[in-house]
């Protein structure tokens, strides 16, 4: 099925339409920058942007870094407060027209990468998980996904575990590649032993340098980099859309 996809995150918002049989994008991805503050009456009208951009009418879904629960936003980590409550799936709907379905952004970089990327044809426990401004996850049990998991804030080491190793503290702050990659490590150990996957997938942004840091990574858990980078968001986003997944 075509289904328009869209990925918001705290500095873009990216949208492409999508053939969730294939993963493929359909054209070239639009991004307009996230407008600030981000309150969700703003985010909705760039969704419409983008949705006019494209003259969509079909089916959109959109991924972000949210708790979605029944398409209520219920946490705001990293994105303006005023969102907490919000049904964001009537708010978006409304002002595009056609019904959008929520997700919360790392669910949906999972689901794309376990169709289409590093986690296609993997049974049992496999967790993904995106560095970037925060930490994001998403498990799949013999590949069907269990919905807003948090991992990024499991207490860890007195903090929260974004807090210690989120991609920005490389990407933004500049700690060595070596270090990050040993926290990273730190942090897969943590998670193997409260979860024992079978697989760790590594998305976000810092996933493309994966040379410069992977050698840090000696946890007995396979771990392997995400395979369609940043545009997992918006294929996953359009795949749950149309019923992969309900959430
Ligand atoms: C949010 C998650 C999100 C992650 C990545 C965290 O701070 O709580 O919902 O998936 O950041 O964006």
């Amino acid at each position: 099925m075509e289904v328009l996809g869209i990925d918001i995150g705290g500095s873009g918002i990216k949208g492409a339409p999508v053939d969730t049989t294939t993963g493929r994008m359909l054209a070239e991805r639009l991004r307009i920058p996230t407008p600030r503050p981000a309150h969700p009456g703003a985010v909705a009208a760039v969704v419409g942007e983008i949705v006019e951009a494209f003259g969509w009418d079909g089916p959109v879904g959109c991924a972000l870094p949210s708790v979605v629960h029944h398409g209520v936003v219920r946490t705001a980590a990293n994105i303006d407060e005023a969102w907490i409550g919000v049904d964001g799936s009537a708010l978006f709907s409304q002002r595009v027209g056609t019904p959008v379905n929520l997700l919360n952004d790392a669910d949906a970089a999972g689901l794309a990468e376990m169709a289409f990327g590093a986690g296609r044809g993997r049974d049992g426990l496999v967790v993904m998980l995106t560095f970037g401004t925060g930490i994001g996850s998403g498990v799949f049990n013999e590949g069907v996904l269990v919905p807003n998991t948090e991992f990024g804030h499991i207490e860890f080491k007195g903090m929260e575990l974004e807090h210690y190793a989120a991609g920005r503290l490389q990407e933004d702050e500049g700690m060595p590649y070596d270090e990050w990659g040993d926290r990273v490590d730190e942090v897969l150990d943590y998670l193997q032993g409260l979860f024992w996957p079978d697989l760790f997938i590594l998305g976000g942004g810092i996933s493309k340098a994966w040379d410069e840091w992977s050698d840090r990574l000696d946890v007995a858990t396979e771990v392997v980099p995400a395979a369609m980078r940043n545009n997992a968001g918006i294929v996953g986003a359009a795949m749950a859309a149309v019923g992969a997944v309900r959430v």
